[in-house]
């Protein structure tokens, strides 16, 4: 998904709705994939199709497997890690499609812009902001947007070339803002927990107590199964400072996913997405559409998630009145 970003014209029609049979989804009753239950199927880069994304994580990660999970990860990080193969340069991280990088910035701030007047009319006076990036790549994001809004930024990146170009790419000699944004911390580590193999154990991101504002994550949730994104969410809440929040942009598959087996990525649709944003315990505070970009690409939406319950709607009046029988003049 990502290597392209991707051209939806290779990607074959999601097959029809259908459920898989029950002894498909369980083991013994009780499944140790801790997935969404889609009833959708997806299909993957090669053409094949899935009847559910439980048949789909069940061969891609194993079930209960640590090897093979741990497998998954290697070649997905893998997959940007060899140096030659993916530069550490815009082009690159955005997979030969560097020239979206101007609407990509332009629709992220004004999105940004919305959500920073609504929740946080204090930033600046006397709210210093501090924000995270997540699967920062290169510091992209970090340096054409988020260092002119927030004070501190942190970059989250497994792939230690990309890190290291992040780091020179913020360095303060190389960045146009006062010395009171500053990117503070390069932490070189994936999203996903622990797994319990001693030889690709990695240590587990969890971000420090209320620490942030704002914790971005763009185009690199796909690297995740579905578990692993919801024990990500779990972890990461408890870094969001009261009232702090999460911006996803992601690819968004028109029905079900799909499957890269390239880098080892998975594009969800919407309401994939908001069956794992229930599952998490977030709710979405805002969400808009990306415009201008190439039409052979995904869809790319862009969701704030809040862990805030959401707002009534105060419409019991109106509710009753049109379900009262009508009075007879
Ligand atoms: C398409 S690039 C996007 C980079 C950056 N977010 C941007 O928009 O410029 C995908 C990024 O996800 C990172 N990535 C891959 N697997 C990851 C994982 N398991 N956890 C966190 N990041 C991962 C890659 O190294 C790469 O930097």
């Amino acid at each position: 998904m990502y290597h392209h970003l991707l051209h939806r014209t290779l990607i074959p029609k999601i097959p029809p709705s259908s459920s898989p049979p029950k002894s498909n989804l369980t083991r013994g009753g009780i499944s140790k994939l801790n997935c969404i239950q889609m009833d959708v199927g997806g299909v993957d880069s090669d053409g094949r199709a899935f009847t559910s994304a439980e048949e789909m994580w069940r061969e891609a990660v194993g079930d209960g497997d640590p090897l093979k999970k741990s497998q998954w990860y290697s070649e997905g990080v893998g997959y940007w890690q060899v140096k030659e193969g993916v530069e550490a340069t815009v082009d690159g991280v955005l997979g030969g499609y560097g020239h979206v990088n101007k609407p990509d910035i332009e629709c992220s701030e004004a999105f940004l812009n919305s959500i920073l007047a609504e929740r946080f009319p204090d930033a600046g006076i006397g709210r210093r902001l501090v924000t995270l990036d997540c699967g920062s790549g290169i510091g992209r994001i970090a340096k054409n947007l988020l260092i002119r809004y927030f004070n501190e930024v942190d970059l989250l990146e497994p792939v230690s070339h990309f890190l290291d170009t992040a780091r020179k790419n913020l360095a303060p000699e190389n960045l146009m803002v006062t010395d009171d944004h500053k990117a503070v911390n390069f932490f070189c580590v994936p999203l996903q927990a622990r797994c319990n193999l001693p030889l690709v154990s990695h240590i587990e991101f969890t971000p420090e107590a209320e620490r942030y504002d704002i914790i971005w994550i763009q185009w690199c949730i796909g690297h995740l199964s579905d578990d692993d994104l919801m024990s990500f969410f779990e972890r990461a809440k408890g870094g969001l400072k009261q009232g702090g929040l999460f911006i996803l942009k992601e690819n968004i598959a028109k029905s079900g996913f799909v499957l890269d087996n390239q880098d080892k990525s998975i594009t969800r649709s919407d309401s994939y997405f908001k069956q794992l944003f229930k599952r998490c315990g977030l709710n979405i505070l805002k969400m808009k559409d990306q415009k201008g970009f190439p039409g052979e690409l995904f869809a790319v939406k862009m969701y704030a998630l809040t862990t805030d319950l959401p707002k009534q709607t105060n419409n019991s009046k109106s509710k009753k009145h049109v379900n009262r029988p009508g009075i007879i003049r």
